[in-house]
């Protein structure tokens, strides 16, 4: 187990990430192209399991496209407002040519393929994610496209065998706000086995601080919200069952979770 003293290392890196929030709101300025190149061309250093890079991204610029996948979001504002929107796909076509080529077939692929390749879009998302940031730009995940899985693929024109894991808007900061507060890192990080060191198991205790952090800064911010702020939301968001479509309608995509 290491000291317990706080972090002293640091780096750019590291102080990127420290200070990293989700922005939703940009100023009208451009981003260039070639900008957004150099961004997923990073992103693409990624690992990949096995090196199936089994991912697409769509960049989105056209404001047509976008009108029509802020509904699917829940009518995001800054989903519809965003100057690009990368939609970040799990991807299965390459890997099916290959089994093709072969006289073999991917329809009757598991659950670890669909996982792989979902696992592969959500590293180069986040590798995007710090590549844009390391130029000045920022943004905001958008799982909402889960909403509709079915939806979205169409409005993105995927092919089968293709789904939006995630979607990202992106631009120049036109807000910034404070970073969110995290959970404890002692509630997070164990030592060479789950819970080992710990003697305080207390969940209640430690989500209700949890609770309260947020809900400081959630008022500090002008959101209104609960005492229990995130235990609120978490069973708001929960129950019940989120997005149970999204096991069919990736099923249709030719990704069987099962
Ligand atoms: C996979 C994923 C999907 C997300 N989907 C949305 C979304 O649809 N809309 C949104 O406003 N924020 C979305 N977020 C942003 C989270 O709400 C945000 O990261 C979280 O509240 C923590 O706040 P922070 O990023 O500012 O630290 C998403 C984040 C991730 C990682």
């Amino acid at each position: 187990m290491p000291d317990s003293q706080p972090a002293t290392y640091t780096s750019e890196t590291i102080e990127l990430l420290s200070r990293r929030v989700s922005v939703r709101s940009y100023k009208p300025d451009p981003v260039p192209e070639a900008m957004i190149e150099a961004i997923l061309r990073a992103a693409f250093r990624a690992p990949s399991s096995s090196n199936i890079q089994s991912y697409s991204v769509i960049v989105v610029r056209d404001r047509e496209v976008l009108r029509r996948l802020a509904p699917v979001t829940g009518n995001q504002k800054h989903v519809a407002e965003a100057p690009v929107f990368l939609a970040f796909c799990a991807d299965l076509t390459r890997i099916a040519h290959a089994l093709d080529v072969r006289g073999h077939s991917v329809a009757d692929n598991n659950m670890e393929t669909g996982l792989v390749a979902s696992i592969d879009a959500a590293l180069v998302g986040m590798s995007a994610s710090l590549a844009a940031e390391s130029l000045g730009l920022q943004g905001v995940m958008i799982g909402a496209v889960r909403n509709d899985a079915s939806a979205s693929a169409k409005i993105l024109g995927l092919p089968d065998r293709v789904y939006c894991v995630f979607g990202m808007c992106l631009g120049w900061p036109a807000e910034s706000p404070e970073p969110k507060p995290r959970m404890e890192y002692a509630d997070m990080v164990h030592y060479d086995q789950y819970g080992k060191q710990r003697t305080d198991m207390d969940m209640a205790a430690r989500l209700g601080a949890y609770d309260s952090a947020l809900a400081k800064h959630y008022r500090g911010t002008g959101r209104a919200t609960t005492d229990d702020s995130w235990t609120h939301d978490m069973d708001k968001k929960f129950h019940p069952w989120l997005r149970d479509k999204l096991r069919q309608q990736l099923k249709e995509r030719g990704f069987d979770f099962r």
